[in-house]
């Protein structure tokens, strides 16, 4: 449709039929059999036929026939004709389920980011979906709170470079050609900084650290083009997000020119009310509309409660109309009123599904998710030998690895870890346990003596994906049920023994760490799980998988990050006023960037070209990384750099880069980095995105603990 007759589509509409645009519902209540009769849900939230019959988008959805049935229906009785547009959460994955944010956040690698949103774009878009409620770009730093399995980690650059990575590949050559799905990023802002890790949470971080650290991997998604932002749920300095005018018009349309649609997150209009923040329906109506929130999800204060404020003079209809015009945008950008079935479609549906690519796109990305976390000479396995395998515990032989937001995706049609390793080396010497969390005592001694007759135990355990994700918060981390006390009788038997971990969040393992041989952190690997692992634990691929999140010591430290700000009292061993803990170290078990593979690596003769920086021009960081070991593997070489005296504190180093080198056995490999000035800008306490002339150090090394530092100055 040209902008003109969208403008007279526009003019045509009532004031309820404005409103409607704006409601957001679930599938049931477009089905045929609802439509006609109140039902519970509608009740529950006040809205009528007619409020469904305006209704502009729909949450979630089945399948390609589900959306068509939807659509033509709702077109038969729309007046004006109005396609509905779908969104849906599809996180990692459609029906061929990737691994999890956090585990893609452990790739370090864009190209698997690429390559999982265009696939999920490609199943979503035939199912019939148009919009997708990811990128989710929250930073998350407390293991805790169950969500950080949806991020992709703590760090803000990191996660600005995943963001744009996801976008581009959701959203591809145009949110209007078929298998091209619009993104949406969420959930703005601030929603990993809730308090004590507890879901939904009070938040409260100052300006200049939102703007310096939770605020850039959105601005990385509205600069890449998003075509929309999901409100949080938590305060954003005293405000709830989606009631947050400072928040949504000003950061984010008039600094950052974003001209997409905000929705809010489930509900959270209405909860406007219980945060103490709207006195009822109506106001909060009122609140979020003025803040900047166009679509308002499975809550009804918009269709309930806009008609009056309008009519009566309370709000502005100009604000309305600006969202509603946004609305129709997007349906016209999608292409919806030249074709509102648009992407959907069961042929293509049976032809990608699942279809061999995709499956071996999951494949290649969970190989790269996985993070080798301890070795002692056990890994890789030898395929070629005649070792006995058992493979003991809750995840031995399950396909419930998918993780907590693949809602399409099958356990039956996922790859279990004992699948993986029979179909690697043979059903003969393999032999599988899928035990419960928590074991009796004779399913222990069954474990045990199972694992007594093999030669090479794998101990597959972990938390359950109903264990992370919303409403997943932890206040403890260690392994549920008896699996510690199952893990220690195995060790007792001296086996060669490999822990592989399934999990949504970092768990406090340094007891099992400590004494288990080989740990591999697998995260929930996806559809493809059993056969990326297993073409790990062989050694058909080299890990190289690097923690995007800090594993915690014991969860005490949580919340626990690489990039913190040093303190006036430094940890200085054996002195009481230093900050520490009595109990506990301040590091984490495992850092931020770190990750073992089959081979080692020397840096050496790091140099920067000079040490004097001037604005408008570079200096090179260079480095020798040479593969010392005996097999070919992949180094995530990393760049961080520290600014000594800052006007405002700044962290003790944050990451600026990094690169994957490729090398082979005694392979030596010049790496580069270029570092300019505005790389040392941050945002000072006006606000404003500064450098400061003085002293920096730049770091180069594995990860973030094991670094060569550089100092340089920058000058006016
Ligand atoms: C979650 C969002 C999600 C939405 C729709 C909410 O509860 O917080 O992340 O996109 O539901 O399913």
């Amino acid at each position: 449709m040209t902008e003109q007759q969208l403008r007279e589509l526009f003019e045509s509409l009532t004031l309820e039929e404005k409103i409607g645009q704006l409601l957001q519902l679930a599938p049931f209540f477009f089905k045929e059999n609802i439509i006609g009769e109140i039902t519970g849900p509608m009740e529950e939230l006040g809205i009528t036929n007619e409020d469904i019959s305006r209704a502009g988008s729909v949450l979630g959805i089945g399948g390609a026939k589900e959306m068509k049935e939807i659509q033509s229906a709702y077109l038969e009785r729309s007046e004006k004709k109005i396609p509905l547009v779908f969104m849906a959460d599809i996180i990692h994955g459609y029906r061929t389920i990737f691994p999890i944010p956090l585990g893609l956040g452990c790739t370090w690698d864009m190209e698997s980011a690429h390559k999982m949103a265009r696939v999920s774009a490609m199943e979503a878009s035939a199912g019939g979906v148009h919009v997708t409620f990811s990128p989710m770009v929250d930073l998350v730093r407390d293991a805790r709170w169950g969500r950080v399995m949806e991020s992709t980690g703590e760090d803000p650059y990191l996660n600005a470079q995943f963001a744009r990575a996801l976008v581009e590949g959701y959203q591809g050559d145009g949110i209007h050609k078929d298998g091209n799905i619009a993104a949406c990023a969420k959930h703005f802002a601030a929603y990993g900084a809730v308090e004590s890790g507890r879901e939904y949470n009070t938040v409260d971080v100052s300006e200049f650290i939102l703007r310096d650290q939770y605020f850039p991997s959105f601005k990385a998604a509205v600069d890449a083009g998003v075509k929309l932002i999901m409100t949080a749920f938590n305060t954003v300095l005293g405000i709830p997000a989606s009631g947050n005018k400072w928040l949504l018009r000003d950061v984010l349309r008039k600094e950052w020119g974003f001209k997409g649609v905000v929705i809010s997150d489930y509900g959270a209009v209405k909860e406007l009310i219980a945060h103490g923040y709207a006195k009822d329906e109506r106001d909060a109506a009122k609140k979020a509309l003025e803040a900047g929130v166009d679509i308002e999800m499975m809550s009804s204060t918009y269709p309930n409660h806009l008609k009056d404020l309008i009519e009566n003079g309370d709000l502005d209809v100009q604000l309305l109309d600006e969202a509603v015009w946004r609305i129709l945008t997007l349906k016209n950008e999608i292409g919806l009123f030249e074709n509102p079935y648009k992407g959907a479609s069961e042929e293509l549906e049976k032809r990608l599904i699942l279809c061999d690519a995709h499956r071996q796109a999951a494949r290649e990305v969970a190989q790269k998710s996985l993070v080798l976390l301890k070795n002692e000479h056990v890994l890789p396995l030898d395929p070629e030998s005649k070792e006995q395998i058992a493979i003991i515990g809750p995840f031995a032989d399950t396909g419930a690895i998918l993780g907590g937001w693949s809602w399409h995706g099958r356990f039956e049609e996922s790859v279990t870890l004992a699948d993986g390793i029979r179909e690697r080396i043979g059903k003969e010497r393999v032999e599988a346990y899928q035990t419960p969390f928590m074991l009796s005592e004779e399913e222990i001694e069954q474990a045990v003596a199972l694992a007594q007759k093999a030669d090479v135990v794998i101990l597959a355990i972990g938390e359950s994906h109903e264990w992370s994700g919303e409403g997943g918060s932890r206040a403890f981390l260690t392994l549920p049920g008896n699996q510690e006390q199952l893990a220690e009788k195995i060790f007792e038997l001296n086996k060669k023994t490999v822990v592989v971990l399934f999990n949504g969040r970092p768990l406090e393992i340094r007891e099992l760490v400590h004494q288990a041989p080989a740990v591999l952190e697998a995260w929930f690997p996806g559809t493809e799980g059993g056969h990326a692992i297993s073409d790990i634990l062989f050694g058909d691929v080299a890990p190289e998988g690097r923690l995007s999140i800090s594993i915690p010591y014991t969860v005490g430290q949580c919340p626990i990050y690489y990039n913190a700000f040093n303190t006036g009292r430094p940890y200085v061993p054996n002195n009481r006023f230093t900050t520490h803990y009595i109990d506990a170290p301040n590091d984490p078990l495992y850092p931020f960037g770190y990750g073992l593979t089959y081979t080692t690596f020397a840096y050496s003769d790091a140099k920067l070209s000079r040490s004097i920086l001037r604005k408008g021009e570079t200096i090179e960081l260079s480095v020798t990384v040479k593969n010392t070991g005996t097999r070919a593997a992949t180094e995530t070489v990393q760049l961080y750099i520290r600014d000594v005296v800052g006007t405002v504190v700044r962290p003790i180093k944050e990451l600026k880069g990094f690169q994957k080198v490729h090398l082979a056995p005694n392979e030596t490999c010049r790496v580069r980095f270029t570092i300019d000035e505005t790389m040392l800008r941050y945002v000072n306490h006006d606000c404003q995105y500064v450098s400061d002339p003085g002293t920096f150090i730049a770091m180069v090394g594995p990860n973030s603990k094991e670094l060569i530092q550089l100092p340089f100055e920058l000058v006016e």
